[in-house]
């Protein structure tokens, strides 16, 4: 399916989704994703004929999500491709020859100086000038989502790292033909998720927004799946910046972390914990470190606001089942999953199920490093974040 069209910190793996889906609702039912990131509910609640709604304040996530839950018709998308790979011809290098390097607009910003080396640099302008100019929506989406995935690659980005780091030693690969691999595997997909669509009346909404405001009426919603953002872990907006700024979505990192829960930058909060065990924790943290604690604190107002967003949407009955580990930050633990509980029932709803799961050693998310408390890649870390997750189920 699309699923493997971009790569996303913390993917829910799809059969969880499906199975939650299946487990909880009726076709036609309402299943909302509050924190879609690359939109593996949404694709999942489609192929089960649920009526799906997602929402992320990352806009690449956006861009992912609408391309991920848009079946193109094969030929339509074949077509788009044949044009756009008609204008980038490349020699034995497989670098750009093309009479429109250096006369489309400039993409001017530091980060793209710092990230990006000649010929790629160049190309990039070329490559975003022709998708551009692809009618079709759908297509162009779809081209875009390709686009953003290849930029790591194709730049100084050191790979598989979950901070921005320069590869000091890599072989950059160059941009057009990254670019005509990553369509190709990504228009076999869109090929059998047409098939399975085809025909098949389908609602899908992706929004760009805050998990806090859900674009649904109040007592709507059949089941939430989600797997919410951590405390401090990653910053998505650091992470997605290349994407973000070289498609235009934002010029301003600092200003794009603010709204990100979870992020160092996140903007405070007033709300009083309802969390007994949440108020300890962040007392606990802000005795090892005043701003780790200060951060856990906007994390936890932030989510029970959330929460609260999500109770208020459900139906009575609804569900929400979230996915997500416990964790520690400077050898604190941070038990997310009984906090999320506790929050919930405070908040009126009612704890139905809480499943753990050990999480498959290859999919293990990165630990974090003992000193510094962050993430780091699983080969240098001593001991695992979190091994196993937990599946809440809590109903309205
Ligand atoms: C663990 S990821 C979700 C991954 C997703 N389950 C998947 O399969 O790709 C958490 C997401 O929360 C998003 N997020 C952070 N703050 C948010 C906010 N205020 N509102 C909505 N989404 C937010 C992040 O951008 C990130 O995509």
């Amino acid at each position: 399916m699309t699923h493997g069209y971009h790569k996303y910190p913390a993917k829910f793996i799809p059969p969880l989704a499906a199975r939650l889906i299946e487990k909880y609702t009726q076709p036609d039912a309402l299943v909302v994703d509050p924190f879609m990131g690359s939109g593996t509910t949404l694709v999942e609640a489609m192929l089960y004929g649920r009526r799906t709604v997602g929402v992320d304040i990352n806009p690449i996530a956006w861009l992912i999500t609408k391309a991920k839950t848009t079946p193109i018709n094969p030929e339509t998308l074949r077509l788009g491709l044949t044009n756009l790979y008609d204008a980038l011809p490349v020699n034995s290098e497989g670098q750009l020859i093309s009479p429109l390097l250096g006369k489309v607009p400039k993409l001017e910003h530091e980060r793209i100086d710092y990230w990006f080396i000649e010929p790629n640099r160049s190309e990039l302008e070329v490559v975003l000038f022709l998708i551009k100019q692809e009618p079709n929506q759908s297509v162009r989406y779809f081209m875009l989502c390709g686009f953003s995935n290849i930029l790591k690659n194709c730049s100084r980005w050191l790979m598989r790292s979950s901070k921005p780091t320069v590869d000091k030693n890599k072989k950059i690969p160059p941009l057009v033909p990254t670019l005509k691999r990553q369509l190709k595997y990504m228009e076999k997909r869109n090929a059998l998720f047409w098939g399975k669509m085809k025909g098949k009346a389908y609602s899908v909404v992706v929004h760009r927004g805050d998990a806090r405001e859900l674009p649904v009426l109040k007592n709507s919603i059949d089941l939430i799946v989600t797997s919410p953002p951590y405390v401090t872990s990653y910053e998505y907006a650091d992470l997605h910046q290349l994407g973000n700024i070289i498609l235009g979505f934002t010029t301003d990192l600092r200003e794009l972390r603010k709204s990100f829960i979870g992020s160092i930058q996140a903007e405070e909060n007033q709300a009083d914990l309802l969390s007994p065990l949440a108020q300890e924790t962040v007392q606990a943290l802000e005795t090892v470190d005043k701003s780790e604690g200060r951060g856990a604190l906007t994390y936890f107002q932030s989510m029970q606001q959330c929460l609260q967003e999500m109770k208020n949407k459900l139906r009575p009955g609804g569900r929400t089942c979230i996915v997500i580990g416990n964790t520690a930050l400077k050898k604190v633990p941070i038990p997310n999953a009984e906090i999320f509980v506790e929050t919930g029932l405070a908040q009126g709803l009612q704890l139905e199920e809480l499943i753990k799961r050990e999480i498959p050693s290859k999919i293990l998310p990165q630990t974090r490093d003992p000193k510094t408390g962050r993430f780091t890649s699983a080969a240098k870390a001593k001991a695992l974040a979190y091994p196993e997750e937990y599946i809440i189920v809590l109903k309205k």
